[in-house]
């Protein structure tokens, strides 16, 4: 597991400073894995998988993770997150850095 954390997003863990790849990765399989399933296969939330997200501009997914879906059970992270780092868990679910 923590090799994969290491290994999982190397080219873009590098936007981010030291620590902080890892800390979104936590939150992603944490937080969001709390709606979405601990795989990220669905749960309360949609499926939010690479195979299922493919094709999704990642612009649209940061926003999505940013300013959350109104009216329905999908928070805005905006409080806890930069651009930058929605922006890179967009990345990380479309890469399927959770596999
Ligand atoms: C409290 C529950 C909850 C949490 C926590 C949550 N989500 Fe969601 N999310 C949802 C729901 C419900 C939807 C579906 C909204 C809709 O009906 O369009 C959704 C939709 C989404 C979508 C759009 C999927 C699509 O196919 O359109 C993405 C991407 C997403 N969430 C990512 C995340 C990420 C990343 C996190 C963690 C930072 C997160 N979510 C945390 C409930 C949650």
């Amino acid at each position: 597991m923590a090799l994969l954390l290491v290994f999982g997003a190397p080219a873009l863990a590098q936007e981010l400073p030291p620590g902080r790849a890892a800390e979104l990765e936590r939150l992603v399989l944490q937080d969001c894995g709390s709606c979405h399933g601990m795989t990220l296969k669905g749960g309360l939330g949609p499926d939010i998988r690479a195979e299922t997200l493919a094709g999704t501009p990642s612009e649209g997914l940061a926003a999505i993770i940013l300013d959350g879906v109104p009216g329905t059970a999908m928070p805005p992270w905006r409080p806890l997150l930069s651009d930058a780092e929605a922006a890179w868990i967009a990345g990380y679910l479309l890469d399927g850095g959770n596999e």
